[in-house]
């Protein structure tokens, strides 16, 4: 196997102590799903606090909360109606206190998700806006005249489908949502709007979180002069996956005016001026398949987002190719100071397991946690859970309801941690809020974890090795060539460490060559000693800590 010049060295900057959100594995929990203390058939607070010894056992580091903010739950907590609470059907800010310090306790980071661009339609905010045409709150939103006909003032389309506008009979004027109608877009242009958005960032600083993740974080510019967006005539694809109607447009004017960047500054000296005795962190959901767009919001000076999410293994179709094409596409658009990540699902998302088949993801959780960068993992993934089949009476999710297909309920199901009948999720005689997974009885943490071969052992393997390991936590990423057919093989590399990576993409047995070193094979075999040649089995992924490394990644 012959090497690569790597793509970038990660000896372009040290990485320190307080960047947590560099060494660490982030654990997204959907909060509704996780675990319900109480009974009620939704996770709530205490619940999570109950389960963080599990993901501190498991071994992740950071914890990242979805809303638990008061809400109508139209689009499930990204409809606030208060910034500053906890919704009761969550618990309460006591509640919210006890779960940090216990993470702190367990050495967990928490971030907690932070919604932006809109809130709800019953936020009080919204009802002084839409209540006359000179509230002092009426440019905290985007309102807007009908053009002559009555038609909506221009030609922007709503994610979920449909205008982005509707009518408002109080006032006569339409006013945006870039989603569901329920929640209207925030006007950042609005000096006041902004101090109460900064408000509530201090206020769960001040409780002591980690960091935020930012909700749809290009949505915050849009064109003050509102113009139409250009059409796309082949319809490319403009976010990290197909978005129907939406892709029928150059999101030129709805989204990414370039005075983001200031907000998103303001934001990070906000997060700065509290990271003295806590260093803090902030993420943003940027889906933008431009890249360079994407890698904007780093900032131009490192004073942008710690990272923007990136998406782009969640269109990766199984395949050797697409998998390199899209991390050297990631490590190509960074620079130096740029430090990478990954994530291949979220509650936006399909199940991993579905997606690629059962095998296939434990060799993706394989590949997720030894690429270069900060890995992210989505509840349920560590134990393999399936996409649920949703009845369509069973349908929850809005964006579901609105564009069948496009539902993200079947990725949303109630964690499975035992064989009960409330999959240990809840109690017995609860309804859960969304149906148990019918699998649950047989793919569950409880039993997974005492099976060496699980995928929950291998995902707390991979965990363990990645933390032990300064090549994978921090090295080079060098990808090789000629290997065998329907195979990937890379290298992470310091001067001081090596690891091997060798995934098989295909059902047949390869041989390869592999250096002697410690193995971990997603197939969940242990104690597997390698060196020289070795038949890898259908579609496994190898990850090999050598005994004797050198500088040559080849
Ligand atoms: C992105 C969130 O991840 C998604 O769940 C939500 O529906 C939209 N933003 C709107 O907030
Ligand atoms: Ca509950």
């Amino acid at each position: 196997m012959t090497s690569e010049q790597p793509t970038r060295d990660s000896s372009d900057e040290a990485v320190t102590a307080d960047d947590w959100w560099k060494t660490g594995v982030v654990y997204q929990v959907y909060p509704r799903s996780f675990q319900d203390l109480n009974g009620d058939g939704i996770g709530d607070l205490p619940g999570i606090t109950e389960r963080l010894t599990y993901l501190a056992w498991l071994g992740v580091d950071v914890v990242w909360l979805s809303p638990f903010y008061p809400s109508p739950m139209k689009d499930f907590g990204y409809d606030v109606t208060d910034y500053c609470e906890v919704d009761p059907m969550f618990g309460t800010l006591d509640e919210f206190d006890a779960l940090i310090t216990e993470a702190h306790r367990l050495d967990l980071k928490v971030m907690v998700d932070f919604v932006p661009n809109h809130t709800s339609d019953l936020h009080p905010w919204f009802a002084e806006s839409r209540a006359d045409r000179t509230n002092d709150k009426r440019d905290w939103y985007i309102w807007s005249d009908a053009k002559a006909d009555g038609a909506p003032p221009n030609n922007w389309l709503s994610v979920f489908g449909g205008p982005a506008w509707t009518l408002d009979d109080t006032t006569g004027q339409y006013y945006l949502h870039s989603f569901l109608p329920e929640q209207p877009d925030t006007n950042w242009f609005a000096p006041n709007l902004r101090k109460q958005m900064f408000g509530a960032l201090g206020f769960w600083l001040e409780r002591g979180v980690d960091g935020f993740r930012v909700d749809a974080a290009p949505f915050m510019g849009k064109d003050p002069e509102l113009r139409d967006n250009p059409l796309n005539p082949d319809h490319t694809q403009v976010f990290q996956k197909p978005m129907a109607d939406f892709d029928q447009f150059r999101h030129v004017y709805d989204i990414q005016h370039p005075v983001i960047h200031e907000y998103n500054r303001e934001m990070r000296a906000l997060l700065d001026s509290y990271s003295v005795t806590q260093p803090r962190a902030m993420i943003a959901e940027v889906t933008l398949n431009d890249r360079v767009a994407w890698a904007s919001y780093y900032g131009i000076n490192r004073d942008g987002y710690h990272m923007p999410l990136n998406f782009n293994l969640v269109s990766v179709h199984w395949s050797p190719e697409s998998v390199r094409a899209k991390v050297e596409e990631m490590e190509a658009c960074l620079t130096a100071t740029h430090w990478p990540n990954y994530l291949m699902s979220s509650h936006d998302e399909l199940r991993i397991a579905s997606r690629f088949g059962v095998a296939q993801a434990r060799a993706s959780m394989l590949l997720l946690l030894t690429l270069r960068g900060t890995p992210t993992l989505y509840y349920g993934d560590e134990i393999g859970m399936l996409n649920a089949t949703i009845a369509p009476d069973q349908v929850r999710d809005p964006w579901g309801v609105r564009m069948p297909g496009y539902g993200r309920d079947p990725g949303r199901t109630p964690m499975q941690w035992d064989a009960s009948v409330g999959a240990g999720f809840t109690r017995a005689d609860a309804t859960p809020w969304l149906p148990l997974h019918a699998d649950h009885a047989v793919h569950n943490v409880e039993m997974q974890s005492d099976d060496e071969c699980s995928m929950l052992s291998l995902t707390r393997r991979l965990l363990a090795v990645r933390r032990s390991s300064e090549a994978l936590v921090r090295g080079a990423i060098t990808f090789l060539d000629d290997v065998p057919h329907g195979c990937l093989v890379y290298v992470r590399h310091t001067d001081e460490s090596r690891c091997v990576v060798v995934i098989n993409f295909t059902a047949d047995c390869p041989e390869v060559i592999l250096p002697g070193g410690a193995v971990v094979s997603s197939t969940g075999e242990t104690h597997l000693t390698v060196s020289g040649p070795f038949n890898m089995r259908a579609y496994e992924a190898l990850v090999v800590l050598e005994a004797d490394a050198g500088t040559d990644p080849s």
